[in-house]
């Protein structure tokens, strides 16, 4: 068993919160997202922080968060927000899975109500773009890549070979 976090990267709707969640009950290890860690420790949604202070002050609170997530004495599972890789400081954080999903596929799996809770991806154009500058930043960071076309369950099996 891997004794460092298990770390979720992939874009926004991959399924890393939703995956994060089913690993920690099969791994019994305690769940870490960090768009849920800054919102509380903000008092906002992951948009109004957008809204309020910007995507630049949403990135230094990100920043700070992965040192804190560093400094932990045990080995968590931790959900990412799409745009962790940006960051210098992500390197080191723990074991990384990329959960690669289609463009497509991710804009069929999203209700409205999960599109207006991301606000890069207002403009289809513009998000589409940076799927295809995010999907080579991922693979660089990640140990291992795990195909997040399909169901939930399938995803989880495939983390839980490399991991067990
Ligand atoms: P992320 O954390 O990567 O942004 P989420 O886990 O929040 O993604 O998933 C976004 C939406 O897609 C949720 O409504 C979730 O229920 C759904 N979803 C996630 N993974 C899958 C999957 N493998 N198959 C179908 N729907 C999924
Ligand atoms: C972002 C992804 C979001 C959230 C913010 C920015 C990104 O997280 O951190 O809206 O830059 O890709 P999810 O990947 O959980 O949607």
């Amino acid at each position: 068993m891997i004794n460092e976090h298990l770390v979720l990267i992939g874009f926004m709707g991959s399924g890393k919160s939703s995956l994060s969640q089913q690993l920690g009950i099969a791994l019994k290890r305690e769940v870490l997202d960090t768009d849920v860690l800054i919102s509380e420790k903000v008092g906002l949604s992951v948009a109004q922080i957008f809204e309020k202070f910007g995507e630049e002050g949403f990135r230094m609170l990100e920043r700070n968060l992965l040192e804190e997530l560093k400094s932990l004495k045990t080995p968590h599972i931790i959900s990412t927000g799409g745009g962790i890789i940006m960051h210098n400081n992500f390197r080191g954080l723990g074991k990384v899975f990329y959960l690669r999903a289609n463009f497509e596929v991710i804009l069929e799996r999203l209700s409205a109500y999960e599109f207006q809770k991301r606000p890069l991806l207002k403009d289809l154009q513009k998000a589409k773009e940076l799927y295809l500058k995010r999907q080579v930043l991922y693979e660089k960071n990640a140990d291992f890549i795990i195909d997040a076309n399909g169901g939930l369950q399938k995803s989880l099996e495939q983390v839980l070979e490399y991991c067990l």
